[in-house]
């Protein structure tokens, strides 16, 4: 269902594109797609070290967000989504790049197998990064939200920090949540992708995809 719903978002692909490309085994199987259209593409920008070596493998170039600019695209897994296409990101730790590249994207495809789609969110536990000094402070005030941190173990972010995942936060306004958390001091990012969702959400399902925009 993972492989069904990567393949699906080829048909997002334009001539020339450079394209954003995200983390985890959802992510991987649209790397691999993209490998058999790689002639069609000027290249791609990745949202993790794990991700620009496959690609490389590939032979796709990997190209830096500060020299492409906005991209038209961008494709990645997630944790957790709702029919809003409100979504929890960071399973794999790579959060905040994925972040910076949605952000930076005209357009979000994100691709999930159906067992991702969720009512509410927050069953997955929320993943925090945080500047290492910070994390007994960031802990406290999570505590303060209603939540319940608990430090990743062995486990460093691409960009050196930590992350807490957090455990029993009652998820009902994703927007507010994920600003809240962005103002405590030390926090990085948070998984929470609600002020810039996903534009669209390819689920592969038993019957077939389905795509939610
Ligand atoms: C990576 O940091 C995450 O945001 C991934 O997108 C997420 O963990 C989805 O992973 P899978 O595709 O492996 O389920």
């Amino acid at each position: 269902m993972k492989q069904a719903a990567a393949r699906a978002a080829l048909d997002y692909i334009e001539l020339g594109m450079i394209v954003g490309v995200g983390t985890g085994s959802t992510a991987n199987h649209f790397i691999d797609a993209l490998a058999g259209i790689k002639g069609k593409i000027d290249g791609a920008v990745a949202s993790s070290e794990a991700s620009a070596e496959r690609l490389k493998k590939h032979g796709i170039a990997v190209l830096g967000l500060n020299e492409t600019g906005d991209l038209p695209l961008y494709v990645d897994g997630t944790d957790e989504a709702t029919k809003h296409l409100h979504l929890i990101k960071g399973g794999g730790g790579a959060l905040t790049r994925e972040k910076i590249i949605a952000q930076a994207s005209e357009k979000f495809v994100c691709i999930a197998d159906e067992s991702k789609l969720v009512d509410i969110l927050g069953a997955f536990p929320l993943p925090v990064e945080v500047i290492p000094i910070a994390q007994s402070l960031v802990a406290r005030q999570i505590v303060k939200l209603g939540g319940d941190p608990a430090l990743r173990p062995n486990f460093t972010t691409d960009n050196g920090n930590i992350i807490l995942d957090v455990k029993n936060l009652k998820i009902l306004n994703p927007v507010e949540i994920e600003a809240q958390l962005n103002h405590i001091p030390g926090v990085v990012t948070n998984g929470l992708f609600a002020r810039r969702g996903a534009d669209i959400l390819i689920l592969g399902t038993a019957a077939g995809t389905v795509i939610l925009d």
